[in-house]
C-alpha cells in the first residue's frame, strides 16, 4: 500500500532515542520531510546522519527543552523556516515517574508540563494552519491506564487522551485527526533502565506480554505512519494499543 506520505512534513518530539527515534526513522522512509526535536542534539545529530545515509531527505534537527515556555514558539519557526508547513505532529516527548503519597510538588508539576502541557501547548501552534490547509495528523504517544501504582505519567497521559478525544470531536471536519497510541513495553532507553537485560525483559514479559517480548520502537513507528496517512482519514479520537495484548480488558 502506498501511504502518501511522500512530501508531507512531520515533526517527532523525543526523537533523540527510543520510540521517537524509531518513529522519525519510519516516517523519513515511508518519504516525509521530518523534523526531530529533544534537548541531546548529539543524538538528534546521529538519528539525522542515520536517515542520511540510509537514503533520505536529512531531517531537520531542532535542540530544545520542550518544557521551556517559549518552545512551542521556538520549534514553530524552525519548521516555518525550513518548510514553510506542517502536516504531521507526534507528540512523543515524554517520561513516566513513579509518584507515590508524599512526593514533591515540583515533581508532579514537571510531570505533567512534560507530559501533558507541552503536548497541548505545542499542537494548539500548529492546529491553526492544519484546520486552514484541510490537513492535520496528531498523534499522541500516551501510556497505559492500568498502571502498577501511582504514576504521575499516567495522569498526565489521561489528560492528553480526553484533549485528544475532545479536538477529533472538534476538528476532524477539517481533515485533522488526532488519536493516541499506547505503547505496550517497547525498548527504548528509559525502558533499558528498568530492564538492563534481554532476560530481565523475557522475564517481565512472561508474566505481563502475551505476545512474550518486548516491541521495537518501529513497531509504533508502522502504526504512527498508517494513522499519518491520507488513507486513516476515518481515525480520529481513537486510543490504539501496540502492547503484544498486554492490556487485560476488551473494550
Ligand atoms: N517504551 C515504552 O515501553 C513506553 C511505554 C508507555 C509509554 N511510553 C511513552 O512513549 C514515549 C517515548 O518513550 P521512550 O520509552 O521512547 O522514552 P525514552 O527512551 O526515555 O525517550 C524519551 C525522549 O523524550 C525526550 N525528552 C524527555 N524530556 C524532554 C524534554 N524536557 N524536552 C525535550 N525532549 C525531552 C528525550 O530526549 P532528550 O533526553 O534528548 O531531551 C527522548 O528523546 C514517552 O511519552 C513515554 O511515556 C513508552
Amino acid at each position: 500500500m502506498d501511504l502518501q506520505l511522500k512530501d508531507k512534513v512531520a515533526l517527532v518530539t523525543g526523537a533523540s532515542v527510543g520510540i521517537g527515534e524509531g518513529t522519525a526513522k519510519v516516517l523519513a522512509e515511508e518519504g516525509c520531510k521530518v523534523a526531530i526535536t529533544a534537548r541531546r542534539d548529539d543524538l538528534l545529530n546521529g538519528v539525522a546522519d542515520e536517515i542520511e545515509a540510509a537514503g533520505h531527505e536529512r531531517p531537520l534537527v531542532i535542540k530544545q527543552d520542550i518544557m521551556a515556555d517559549d518552545a512551542g514558539a521556538n520549534i514553530k519557526s524552525a519548521i516555518d523556516d525550513a518548510y514553510g508547513r506542517l502536516d504531521i505532529l507526534v507528540n512523543n516527548a515524554g517520561a513516566a515517574v513513579p509518584a507515590p503519597v508524599g512526593t514533591e510538588e515540583q515533581v508532579w508539576i514537571d510531570v505533567m508540563n512534560l507530559n501533558w502541557w507541552a503536548v497541548r501547548r505545542v499542537s494548539d501552534l500548529f492546529i491553526p494552519d492544519m484546520i486552514e490547509r484541510k490537513y492535520g495528523r496528531i498523534i499522541n504517544i500516551t501510556g497505559t491506564m492500568e498502571p502498577f501504582g501511582i504514576n504521575a505519567a499516567t495522569c498526565a497521559k489521561a489528560a492528553v487522551q480526553a484533549w485528544s478525544k475532545g479536538l477529533s470531536r472538534e476538528h476532524s471536519k477539517d481533515g485533522v485527526t488526532s488519536n493516541c497510541i499506547i505503547p505496550g513495553r517497547i525498548r527504548s532507553e528509559q525502558n533499558k533502565r528498568g530492564f538492563p537485560t534481554v532476560e530481565d525483559e523475557l522475564a517481565f514479559a512472561a508474566q505481563h506480554i502475551p505476545a512474550g517480548e518486548f516491541g521495537d520502537p518501529d513497531d509504533i513507528g508502522n502504526l504512527v505512519a498508517f494513522v499519518a496517512s491520507p488513507k486513516a482519514r476515518m481515525i480520529s479520537g481513537s486510543v490504539m494499543y501496540v502492547d503484544g495484548g498486554m492490556k487485560r480488558f476488551s473494550h
